[in-house]
Order: C-alpha cells, then sequence, then structure tokens
C-alpha cells in the first residue's frame, strides 16, 4: 500500500493543476500630471475603482488528467493520461467589507470569488464529462490513519465500500463537491471530516481571508502591498522566516511605473506562498503593451540548488524535487496534496517521466503577468 500512496501523490500533483493565470492589467489613460494622484487606493480615484470591482473579464480555467489504463496501473505499469479541458468559468471577484485604515494609508477588505460556467469558451458539458483519477478521499484517509490505532479498521472499511484506488465522477462533481461513500461513514465518527468532496467544494463565493493592503498614500511603490492575511503579518507553517514571509501583493494589482529591472513579490494563497518573477520580455497584449514577468527557475529549484527554498521542506528536512511544493500543511483536514506548474513544467525531470502524457512546453504551461509598466 505503501507503494501505492506515494505512487498517488504523483496523481495528485496532476489533476490539481491549474492552467497558468493570465492576468491582463488594462492600461488606462491619464493626463500625467494627475497620475499618480489616480493611482491611489481612495475613494474616488480610478485605481481604486479597477482594484475594487475589476472591469475586465477573469476566467478560470480547468483542466483535468482522464486515467486510460487503472488496471495496469495498480499492476505496478506506468499510468497513461490524457488532458480534457479546457472547462472555463467566468469568475467574479468584487471586493466587500471594504474599510481604510491608519487614516487612509491602509485599506481592509475580502474577495468572495464565484464562478459561472462559459460553455462557449469550453471542451464540453461538466455535468456529463467523465473523469477517472485518484480517489482523493480515499488516499486522504489513509494518509490520515497511517499513524492511528484505527489503521485496521479504515482498512477494512475501505474494502467493504469497494472503493479503490482510482474514481470516476463528472467534473462538476470533482470541482464542486460530492457526497462519498467512504466520508459519509467517517463523518458521524469525526465530525471534522465534510460527508462532501469536491476539489472546489464550498468555494463558490468564499473569499481567500481577510487582506490588510498599503492604500499608496504614503509612497506609489507600496500600493495595493498586503501587510497583514488573516490578521497575520506572515505565515506559519514553513520553516524559515524567509519562506513565511507575505511578500508583495495579491498579483491582481501592481504599483504604477513597473521597471524591467525589478522583482516583483506576490503572494498566492492558492500556493501558500510567496514567490516573484523577474523581467522576460516586451509584449503587445490587444494593442497595450506591457512587460511579460516570469517567475524564474529559482523560485521552484529545490533546496540543493536555491537554499533559501528549505524552509518549503516539510516536515522539516523532507525536501522533495524542484518545482514541486507539499502544501499539505495548509489545506483543510491535511490532504495530501502537491502542487505543481501544469504537466510538471520547471519540474524535476523524474515526476513527469514517471506519467505517460505529460508533454511541459513553455508557451502552455509557464506562469506569466503581462503588466502595463505606467498604469
Ligand atoms: C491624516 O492625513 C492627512 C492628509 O494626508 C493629514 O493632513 C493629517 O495630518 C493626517 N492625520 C494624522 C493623525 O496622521
Ligand atoms: C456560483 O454561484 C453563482 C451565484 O450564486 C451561480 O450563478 C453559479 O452558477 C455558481 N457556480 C457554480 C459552479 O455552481
Ligand atoms: C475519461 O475516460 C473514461 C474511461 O475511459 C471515459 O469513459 C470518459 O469519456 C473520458 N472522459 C472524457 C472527458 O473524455
Ligand atoms: C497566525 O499565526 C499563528 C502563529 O504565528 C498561528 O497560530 C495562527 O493560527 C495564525 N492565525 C491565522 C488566522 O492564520
Ligand atoms: C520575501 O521577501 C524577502 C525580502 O525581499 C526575501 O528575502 C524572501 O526570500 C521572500 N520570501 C519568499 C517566500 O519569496
Ligand atoms: C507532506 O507534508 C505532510 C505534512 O507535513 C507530511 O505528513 C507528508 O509526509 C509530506 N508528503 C511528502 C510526500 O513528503
Ligand atoms: C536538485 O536538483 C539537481 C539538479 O536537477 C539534482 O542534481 C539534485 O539531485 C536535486 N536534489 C534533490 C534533493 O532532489
Amino acid at each position: 500500500m505503501d507503494t501505492l500512496c506515494s505512487f498517488a501523490y504523483n496523481m495528485l500533483c496532476i489533476i490539481l493543476h491549474k492552467q497558468s493565470l493570465k492576468l491582463y492589467v488594462l492600461g488606462f489613460f491619464f493626463f500625467f500630471f494627475s497620475f499618480l494622484q489616480e493611482t491611489v487606493l481612495k475613494n474616488g480615484t480610478q485605481a481604486f475603482e479597477t482594484w475594487r470591482d475589476p472591469p475586465s473579464p477573469i476566467y478560470m480555467q480547468f483542466y483535468f488528467f482522464n486515467l486510460t489504463n487503472p488496471k495496469e496501473v495498480l499492476a505496478g505499469e506506468t499510468p497513461f493520461v490524457e488532458e480534457k479541458g479546457p472547462y472555463t468559468y467566468r469568475e467574479y471577484r468584487s471586493k466587500e467589507d471594504v474599510r481604510f485604515l491608519d487614516n487612509d494609508t491602509k485599506v481592509s477588505s475580502v474577495t468572495p470569488k464565484s464562478y459561472v460556467f462559459v460553455p462557449e469558451m469550453s471542451v464540453g458539458d461538466p455535468a456529463l464529462d467523465l473523469i477517472r483519477t485518484v480517489n482523493i478521499p480515499v488516499v486522504t484517509v489513509m494518509e490520515m490513519s497511517k499513524n492511528s490505532v484505527f489503521k485496521s479498521a479504515i482498512k477494512v472499511l475501505i474494502t467493504t465500500t469497494g472503493e479503490t484506488l482510482f474514481m470516476t465522477h463528472t467534473v462538476n462533481e470533482l470541482l464542486w463537491g460530492y457526497r462519498d461513500t467512504l466520508l459519509s461513514l467517517i463523518h458521524p465518527f469525526v465530525k471534522t471530516i465534510d460527508e462532501y468532496f469536491g476539489l472546489f467544494y464550498k468555494m463558490n463565493g468564499t473569499d481567500d481571508g481577510d487582506y490588510v493592503i498599503l492604500s499608496g498614500e504614503q509612497k506609489y511603490q507600496d500600493l495595493a502591498r498586503i501587510v497583514e492575511w488573516n490578521g497575520n503579518k506572515s505565515l506559519h507553517w514553513w520553516t524559515t522566516d524567509m519562506c513565511n514571509m507575505i511578500n508583495g501583493t495579491d498579483a491582481a494589482s501592481f504599483h504604477p511605473l513597473i521597471t524591467k529591472d525589478e522583482s516583483i513579490p506576490f503572494f498566492s494563497s492558492d500556493l501558500c506562498r510567496s514567490l516573484y518573477a523577474t523581467f522576460d520580455s516586451n509584449i503587445d497584449v490587444k494593442g497595450i503593451s506591457a512587460f511579460r514577468f516570469v517567475p524564474p527557475p529559482d523560485v521552484f529549484a529545490n533546496a540543493t540548488l536555491n537554499p533559501a527554498n528549505d524552509g518549503f521542506c516539510v516536515p522539516a528536512g523532507n525536501c522533495l524535487g524542484s518545482g514541486v511544493l507539499n502544501v499539505s500543511v495548509c489545506k483543510q483536514a491535511g490532504a495530501p496534496i502537491i502542487m505543481s506548474s501544469p504537466h510538471f513544467y520547471q519540474a524535476d525531470p523524474k515526476y513527469k517521466d514517471a506519467i505517460s502524457g505529460m508533454n511541459p512546453n513553455k508557451e502552455n504551461h509557464q506562469t506569466f503577468l503581462d503588466i502595463n509598466p505606467v498604469s
């Protein structure tokens, strides 16, 4: 079972890739002298309105890996997967509970996100399309009972429910939740375990925590820089202070007058960490000139190549290869989840080599931010 579990971790990585979030930060035209005044988060400024209610549409696209050879995998063969997607949702994210603090130098808010399916930008119907993937509830329960006295009872329970290491569900069920047989049996005994499972279960309409950010009133370079998240100035699940730092903005807003030599820090609550991006190229987004910033390989390098990443090895000293991040420590119920870029892009080749159907490439799998440098 152990090898199956560790294999299952790899499978978890694959299904959880979100396609790189493409952010198009559209420019505005201002008269130069009023420009910096307009780029402060305060009532009435353009920057404030754009920040509170982004005018350009935001899309979230989900891709799944459909496992085609479950029997062979259980017999020890290489898994073969087919990418299915995109399933596209229009994301609505307007700021709520907006409050100005400390004489307007700070702003606190939450950002509930809701998702509305866009059929014309999707490959199929999420209510009908079936995906065969790792049985995440089973793997989670096995992981949780690993060191407990209930270990053998859990094994019996899994066998009697007929659950196996793989499951087949519709896209809707996988994303937004379904009542799981095994979890429903455990729920009466362990109330913290929900009967429902879904990768985005209860995420429609919910926010990712309270943010306090700087308004840019004192220094335009500080516009939207996070100072507190959920009442804390730093994270606590990583093992070094540097890795626990909450740096930069939430990557939806950036300060004006960006230069090519800047390293742009940002915090991702999905990834449970801060990262940064550096200048890559000049590009044109729908007629608006932009700088493309991408996270350099250092950001995802293993702790041998980049000792600054040592703090992301959890439990301490348990370092994984480049390009993957164990986020179990910050996810609900300690579900065994490991994140990577899509198709293990820029990760240690051993991960992509373990699964047939991986095709990492820069065009499709690189994370990038296209930022109009002036506005
Ligand atoms: C608050 O900000 C205003 C305008 O920037 C300034 O005139 C005032 O002195 C500030 N008050 C305090 C208590 O810092
Ligand atoms: C999310 O909630 C919105 C508003 O309540 C609703 O219109 C939308 O269909 C929901 N999306 C999903 C995927 O359930
Ligand atoms: C995924 O694979 C299963 C089993 O082969 C198949 O029934 C299903 O149609 C596939 N899903 C998609 C979206 O192609
Ligand atoms: C804030 O950090 C402390 C540890 O420094 C932690 O115990 C607490 O849970 C954190 N609060 C939140 C809301 O994350
Ligand atoms: C956060 O920023 C500090 C200072 O620039 C840096 O030393 C640290 O490595 C950064 N942390 C992360 C996780 O990027
Ligand atoms: C991931 O982190 C969790 C929690 O610290 C730990 O129990 C688990 O063994 C780690 N997984 C791997 C594959 O290192
Ligand atoms: C880190 O990456 C380098 C280069 O890919 C590799 O030689 C080394 O074995 C890796 N170390 C670990 C602990 O994975």
